[in-house]
């Protein structure tokens, strides 16, 4: 496991930030009840509201100044959207090139009001990325000390592992949770688990349609859920991040509320190691049948 690269085992997600009508004091102290609950890192992309998310945070950081030494900023590039912010781009597309890598990195310190980016990930893989070139990009960054660390994000496992023969790679961030397990069939985990790349699972909860959705795959895993969190004394939430963390390869739960009880049940998850019978029992509700 790369073990410089120091994550809290839960991450805050501030991908829906602007729908929690926080003003800037209100999200000070979400911050800070975060890091009270033991959340130290904070996972954003440049392009996360428009292109003002990472502005949002980095004024929050910069009204309370003691903040920034006591959590890790996990920030994204590489995927281009067609925005106001962003006269220059033309139609949606994806960019690792070294020009844009390095202006997003700058946008993004001086949006987060920092001079370091603890963790870096390549946000979608480019299909046109040159790999030698990506490199010598991430070392510039981290000689110039702007990134500590780098990754990437909804990669394939041999688009991360043709990186990572020029570059370490620390992390993976790709989409895991009851209701979508596809990282346990395509090697995205096994390969994390090989090489010691440490992941991180966004929409741990699908994007809450694991607590409210409708649909036949989502009553299921909430009946198999719920049954679990009855004899352990746990909610449906925190039954699903325990099952993410039951995984060998531990992975990092992302998570998206915006409620500070939200992340509360996410941290109970970390005292909740569920047996693999359960976890099977998961797997069965999630595929809709019994193992072969
Ligand atoms: N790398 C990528 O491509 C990528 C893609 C998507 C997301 N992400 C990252 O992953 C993070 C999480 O994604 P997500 O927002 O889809 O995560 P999620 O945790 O699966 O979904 C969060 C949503 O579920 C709702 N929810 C309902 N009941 C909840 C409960 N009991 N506990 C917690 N949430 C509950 C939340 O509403 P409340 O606020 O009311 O709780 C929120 O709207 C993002 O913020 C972002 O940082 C990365």
């Amino acid at each position: 496991m790369n073990d410089s690269l120091a994550l809290s085992p839960i991450v805050a997600g501030l991908w829906r930030l602007r729908d929690w009508g926080l003003d800037r004091p209100g999200l000070v102290r979400w911050i800070e009840q975060a890091l009270d609950l033991g959340i130290t890192s904070f996972d954003h992309a440049d392009i996360y509201g428009d292109y003002g998310v990472e502005a949002d945070f980095g004024a929050a950081l910069a009204a309370a100044p003691g903040l920034r030494q006591r959590l890790q900023i996990v920030t994204k590039c590489g995927i281009k959207l067609v925005s106001a912010q962003r006269p220059g781009h033309a139609l949606k597309s994806y960019d690792s090139s070294r020009a844009h890598v390095l202006a997003s990195v700058d946008a993004s310190l001086r949006a987060l009001h920092t001079d370091r980016i603890d963790l870096l990930l390549l946000h979608r893989p480019d299909l046109l990325m040159d790999p030698e070139e990506l490199a010598d990009t991430f070392r510039h960054l981290l000689a110039a000390g702007k990134v500590l660390h780098f990754g990437v994000s909804n990669h394939t496992p041999g688009q991360l592992a043709m990186l990572r023969k020029r570059h370490p790679v620390a992390s993976h961030q790709f989409e895991f949770s009851p209701l979508q397990m596809r990282a346990l069939a395509d090697g995205t985990l096994e390969q994390c688990l090989d090489l010691g790349v440490r992941p991180m699972a966004w929409s741990p909860l699908g994007g809450g349609r694991l607590i409210t959705g409708q649909d036949a795959q989502a009553q299921r895993l909430r009946g198999v859920l719920q049954a679990i969190g009855q004899r352990h004394g746990a909610s449906l939430a925190t039954v699903a991040y325990a099952w993410l963390l039951r995984h060998p390869a531990r992975p990092l739960p992302v998570t998206g509320t915006g409620r500070v009880d939200g992340l509360r049940e996410a941290v109970a998850a970390l005292s909740l190691r569920i047996g693999a019978e359960d976890w099977y029992a998961v797997w069965q509700a999630s595929i809709g049948q019994e193992l072969p």
